[in-house]
């Protein structure tokens, strides 16, 4: 398979670059081992040591693991599968992941006007993570920002260089050019520089949106003035670290600042209430006109809500467990899925066998993707019936309960859904929120077929007119092909068995 082949390439390549590992015998903790590290020579590496592999020089272990990133396998919902492609001019690339929204045509329903159904993916190892983003069809249909470039590529130095020193003031400039200007001033994925600080090794968190959205929550539960990297502990760094990226945005505003909406709370009642109070909408539904959004990858968010944060345990623990490189004990740099790696990432807390624990994973998984469904269904029957009533004559007064519920349903359905633990991260509050979305959709149904019907949350009217000069993350601007969207344009992948 793909998988094994890739394997055994970076076997090669590791090896080629001198990477052996090993050497002493001794059985040490990755702590340990760190504290014997930060002893070792760390002249080379500075604060502008991009470069992972002059890291790796010093760190062979974690530097060989991160390189494995490169590998794709499947779970049941999770992993990825390597499909060739002939490559072309414009994507060079020669393997892709399964298309979600031909797995799923639902998913193109419900984001019809959007440049998500004209391209969007499973998504795969860090390793690739600047050139899937630079080849995604939603960059030839929209005009993307530079701000995408802050969790798609090593951007801790170049912060810095476009500030003159003041790291805020880079991430300023860098939201506000196009995606191609900030494209060519970045080389590397996600890197050893932008989770560390160069000599101690010490984890950092370095994206300024994180440190923003975190001041921000702190704020809202009454401490002043947070500072991540002063304030939390080792622990929650080893959550935090992954939250740089893992979590929902926008994009703020003319500047195009990219915000974590976190003011009011982490749960999707609090990110909607922030979003419905800024009258931010991501785009205008083609088929039913109304204002809705799109969430996007809420790992931290729901991780937040379930019981192993509760219990104090994070990314890190499973998604970076500790395993023997040679002699060496370390933390696993190869960041996957944990279904592949059950032993290190959960028999070290669970007793019981690998099979029983990715038994019970996945049966968390089975009855959540089972109401993820009925969400789904409900949600496009509510489209499909405003679209019916708009067609029929129905006006935009009219409409704007049922409307404004479409939203909600389709917020809430989407920020469980856009998650990419199918569930696992929070078992009762993913599938809680895959209920409300029924309701709000149902709701929205009945508002169209009773008019004295009064929903149980109070309908905001959001502005439907063009955002003008606001940026959207992926908004299409009006006038171009994506208000068209392409779905023609996509390139016929290869057929295979539906993945859920
Ligand atoms: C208790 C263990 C545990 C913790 C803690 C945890 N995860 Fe996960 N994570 C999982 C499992 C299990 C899956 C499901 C993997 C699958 O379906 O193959 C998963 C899936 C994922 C995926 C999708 C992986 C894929 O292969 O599709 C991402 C991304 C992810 N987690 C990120 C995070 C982040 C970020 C955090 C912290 C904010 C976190 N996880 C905390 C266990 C954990
Ligand atoms: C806040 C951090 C963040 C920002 C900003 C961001 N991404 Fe991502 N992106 C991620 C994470 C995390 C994943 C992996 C999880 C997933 O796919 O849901 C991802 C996955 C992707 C993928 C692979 C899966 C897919 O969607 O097909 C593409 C392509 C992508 N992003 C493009 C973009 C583009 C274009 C922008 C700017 C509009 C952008 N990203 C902005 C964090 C971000
Ligand atoms: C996405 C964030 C992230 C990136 C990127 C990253 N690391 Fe780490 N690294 C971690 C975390 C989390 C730990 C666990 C630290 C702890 O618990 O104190 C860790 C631990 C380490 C340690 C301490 C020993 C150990 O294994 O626990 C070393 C050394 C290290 N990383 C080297 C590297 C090198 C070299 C690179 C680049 C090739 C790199 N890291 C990239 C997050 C990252
Ligand atoms: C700089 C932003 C960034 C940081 C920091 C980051 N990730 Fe990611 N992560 C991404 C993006 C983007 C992707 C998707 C790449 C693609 O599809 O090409 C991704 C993919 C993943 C996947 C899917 C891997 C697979 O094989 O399917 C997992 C799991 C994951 N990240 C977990 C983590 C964990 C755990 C941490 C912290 C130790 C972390 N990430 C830190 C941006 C980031
Ligand atoms: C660092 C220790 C630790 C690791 C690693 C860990 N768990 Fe847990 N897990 C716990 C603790 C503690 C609880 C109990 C939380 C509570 O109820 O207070 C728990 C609860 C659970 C539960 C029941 C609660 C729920 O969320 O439904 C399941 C299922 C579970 N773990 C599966 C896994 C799987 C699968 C993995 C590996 C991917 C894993 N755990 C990794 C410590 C861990």
């Amino acid at each position: 398979m793909t998988s094994k082949r890739t394997r055994r390439s970076l076997a090669a390549l590791a090896a080629a670059a001198g990477l052996a590992v090993g050497g002493s015998a001794v059985l040490a903790s990755a702590a340990e081992q760190s504290a014997k590290q930060q002893k070792a020579n760390a002249s080379e590496i500075t604060e502008t040591t991009v470069d992972p592999a002059i890291w790796g020089k010093q760190f062979p272990a974690q530097y060989q693991t991160y390189l494995e990133t490169t590998d794709q396998q499947r779970t049941r919902y999770g992993g990825s599968e390597a499909l060739p492609r002939t490559p072309t001019e414009a994507d060079p690339r020669s393997v892709v992941t399964q298309s979600k929204i031909d797995e799923d045509p639902r998913l193109k329903k419900i984001w019809n006007g959007y440049a998500f159904s004209v391209d969007f993916r499973e998504e795969r190892g860090h390793a690739y993570m600047l050139e899937d983003q630079t080849y995604t069809k939603r960059q030839q249909v929209v005009q993307q920002p530079g701000t995408c470039m802050n969790c798609h590529a090593s951007v801790a130095v170049l912060y810095k260089q476009l500030g003159n020193g003041d790291a805020t003031k880079g991430f300023e400039k860098l939201n506000q050019m196009t995606y191609q200007e900030a494209r060519k001033l970045v080389t590397h994925p996600v890197a050893c520089i932008d989770c560390h600080e160069p000599g101690s090794m010490k984890l950092r968190v370095t994206r300024i949106a994180f440190m923003e959205g975190m001041k921000a929550l702190k704020a809202s539960q009454g401490v002043k003035d947070y500072d991540v990297n002063r304030d939390a502990s080792q622990k929650e760094m080893r959550a935090f670290v992954c939250g740089q990226c893992h979590d929902e945005y926008y994009f703020k505003g003319p500047e195009k600042r990219l915000v974590y909406p976190w003011a009011k709370g982490l749960q999707v009642e609090k990110i909607m209430e922030y979003y419905d109070e800024a009258g931010f909408k991501d785009w205008v539904h083609k088929d039913s006109g109304a204002p809705v959004l799109k969430a996007q990858h809420p790992e931290f968010e729901l991780w937040n809500q379930g019981s192993h944060a509760r219990a104090g345990v994070v990314c890190a623990d499973c998604h970076m467990p500790d395993v023997k490189v040679g002699d060496e004990t370390i933390s696993d740099h190869w960041v996957r899925s944990p279904l592949l790696n059950v032993k290190a990432a959960c028999l070290k807390c669970h007793k019981g066998t690998e099979q029983e624990m990715k038994d019970r994973a996945e049966a968390i998984q089975d009855k959540f993707f089972a109401m993820r469904n009925k969400a789904l269904d409900a949600t496009v029957a509510l489209i499909e019936d405003i679209a019916a009533a708009k067609a029929a004559g129905k006006s935009d007064a009219e409409l704007v309960a049922p409307r404004y519920l479409q939203r909600r349903a389709q917020f809430y359905f989407d920020f469980a859904e856009a998650e990419n633990s199918t569930g696992f991260h929070a078992p009762q509050e993913s599938t809680r929120i895959m209920g409300e979305a029924i309701d709000y959709a149902r709701q929205g149904q009945l508002t169209l077929r009773d008019p004295r019907f009064k929903p149980t949350v109070k309908v905001v009217s959001i502005s439907t007119a063009a955002p003008g000069a606001a940026a959207q993350p992926g908004q299409p601007p009006s006038g171009t092909a994506a208000q068209q969207p392409a779905q023609q344009q996509l390139t016929p992948l290869n057929p295979r068995e539906p993945k859920r």
